[in-house]
């Protein structure tokens, strides 16, 4: 980005020489991001991050033009970037149906097929939870959407970048990009939208984006997305999830029957860990650990703890969602820190498992 600051100040619209070069230099970032998702250039367009993508797609193809349609499909753990649109449209007369999910985070396909019918213009179904790091059957559901006509978007922000990613090998049409989940800034992100699929603009305007998002391009933030899609596809060969299940297996290990996994065993991101403290409070646990930056499965107010509608929905109970605390693993963590926070966790909740099999 530095350049960026302090030079390149060209309007990628403008025809002189400047604006060729800020166009160049977008353009290449829409390049980096396509090849991380598999797509061409000219599916790409920039946002300013998940939120906007996901309104982008939802609300976009409800109000595109000649659309009859009125059913749209989503599950209970979709982030609010989803669920918000969704109960807007809801307000305007559509029919949104909200499918739920299994003990694990996995949406119930067999209610998923029911809820998908000739009316349903669009099923949208996030790639990873952002709470749990389950993943969902895209490709699966992509068969049943494709059956009955309907469009497909998954929120992707944050499975892009941390595991391999193919717009194709999905099967969905439209897929957001969070540029902050993958070492981007904040504020910027992108919706792939298939070749051929017109949508509503949120923005009009300008025909910047090929006539899909009016507004002179922030060349600075596009092109951090475009460079931290390219570092995210050369580190993705690399990315493996064993110091996540390490810190799992010394969570078992030390802490036994007091501990419980949300989400799926299997089928998740290589670096989010949901786990419960039973019998614990997690945000007793994590203001004791002062050095960690996690978050809670819950929320407090006014002194009465909600657990998180993930989590409810999933079927967690509501002790084991007051101690439920997501620690997300970077690029750069390293065991020394994971050794770190299992020591001090041990010492707030005691140690007196140690040595045990682990989960
Ligand atoms: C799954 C998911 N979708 C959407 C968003 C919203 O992204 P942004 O904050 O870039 O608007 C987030 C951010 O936390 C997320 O985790």
């Amino acid at each position: 980005m530095i350049p960026y600051l302090f030079g390149h100040f060209g309007n990628p619209s403008s025809s002189h020489a400047l604006g060729r070069e800020a166009k160049a230099d977008v353009d290449r970032a829409r390049g980096q991001v396509a090849s991380l998702v598999g797509c061409s250039p000219s599916e790409i367009v920039f946002t300013s991050g998940g939120s906007e993508s996901d309104n982008m797609a939802i609300k976009g193809v409800a109000f595109r033009k000649l659309n009859r349609k009125r059913r749209i499909v989503t599950s209970v753990i979709e982030h609010l970037a989803v669920l918000m649109p969704c109960r807007y449209l809801e307000s305007m007369g559509f029919d949104v149906r909200y499918v739920s999910v299994d003990r694990q985070g996995t949406v119930d396909m067999e209610a998923l097929e029911r809820e998908i019918n000739e009316d349903t213009l669009l099923v949208t179904i996030m790639h990873a939870n952002n709470e749990t790091g389950t993943l969902q059957p895209l490709h699966e559901i992509s068969a049943i959407c494709q059956k009955q006509g309907a469009l497909l978007h998954t929120d992707a922000s944050q499975s892009v970048g941390k595991v391999p990613v193919s717009v194709e090998a999905l099967g969905v049409d439209l897929l957001t990009i969070a540029g902050h989940k993958l070492y981007a800034p904040k504020g910027i992100g992108a919706l792939y939208i298939r070749d051929g699929i017109e949508l509503e603009p949120l923005i009009h305007g300008a025909g910047h984006e090929g006539g899909r998002r009016a507004g002179t391009e922030n060349v600075l933030l596009d092109v951090a997305l475009g460079a931290a899609c390219a570092l995210a596809e050369k580190h993705l060969q690399d990315a493996n999830d064993s110091l996540t299940r390490y810190f799992l297996h010394e969570l078992g290990a030390r802490f036994r029957d007091q501990i419980i996994l949300n989400g799926h065993p299997e089928k998740r991101l290589p670096n989010t860990l949901n786990v419960s403290f039973l019998g614990h409070d997690s945000h007793d646990l994590l203001s004791k650990l002062s050095n960690v930056a996690a978050s809670t499965g819950s929320a407090c107010h006014s002194g009465q703890t909600t657990i998180s509608p993930v989590l409810s929905a999933m079927g967690v109970s509501e002790q084991a969602g007051r101690g439920a605390i997501r620690f997300s693993l970077g690029r750069y963590t390293t065991q020394d820190e994971i050794d770190e926070v299992l020591q001090s966790l041990g010492c707030i909740i005691g140690d007196q498992n140690k040595g045990g099999e682990g989960i």
